[in-house]
């Protein structure tokens, strides 16, 4: 499965060119960043000329072999890739500028849990960066889209934007900045600790 996502070309290539555009926006070069889900790793090698270190993170030892490879051949150094869960990583509380978690919260069994666990660890100003799919507006698309999370052996979680929104603004989150290319699109969230 590694292998095939690795080489699965980008759904829609403008909507992502866009999404790493407005996180870089948010960068500055001091930053320690943290990718939850990072897969094999495109995302985070992309930015990385952007920030101090990129810690990335997945549950996939596969998805991490190419991602490391992919590092390797780019001579890209401040990226580091580790085996780790969301559920298991472990940070110091405000130790982290920005935070990244995209085409992943829909596959999680408790993204409140996440939510939080990351707005803890973010320091006050620190951005957490989302793009999920909230299919709870997308039924028609659900079953389909439903197909693309069994690969990795996890179900899709029915939700709604305002649901998702929801979450991120219970945990304490404001959000700073919200994208949606169209209806049956990923929603693209950059929500912000307040500094107190
Ligand atoms: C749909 S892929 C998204 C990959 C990448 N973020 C992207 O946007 O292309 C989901 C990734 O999350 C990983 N994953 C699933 N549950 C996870 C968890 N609880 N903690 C960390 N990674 C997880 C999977 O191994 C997979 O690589």
């Amino acid at each position: 499965m590694a292998k095939r996502y690795s080489r699965k070309p980008i759904a829609d290539e403008a909507a992502y060119q866009k999404k790493l555009q407005v996180t870089q926006e948010y960068f500055q070069p001091d930053m320690m960043v943290m990718e939850f889900g990072c897969g094999t790793g495109g995302t985070a090698l992309i930015h990385a000329p952007f920030v101090s270190h990129i810690l990335a993170i997945d549950g996939s030892k596969k998805m991490l072999e190419i991602a490391k490879s992919k590092a390797e051949a780019e001579g890209i150094q401040n990226v580091t890739f580790e085996l780790a869960t969301i559920d298991d990583f472990e940070a110091p509380e405000q130790s982290i500028d920005a935070v990244l978690g995209l085409s992943i919260l829909h596959l999680l069994k408790n993204k409140e849990a996440v939510i939080t666990k990351v707005f803890k660890q973010l320091k006050p100003g620190g951005i957490f960066v989302t793009s999920t799919i909230c299919a709870g507006e997308m039924s028609k698309f659900a079953s389909i889209v439903a197909f693309f999370g069994r690969p990795f052996g996890l179900i899709l979680k029915i939700f709604t934007a305002s649901e998702l929104k929801a979450s991120i603004t219970n945990a304490g989150f404001e959000i700073d900045y919200e994208w949606r290319p169209g209806k049956d699109k990923a929603v693209f969230v950059v929500a912000k600790k307040p500094q107190q």
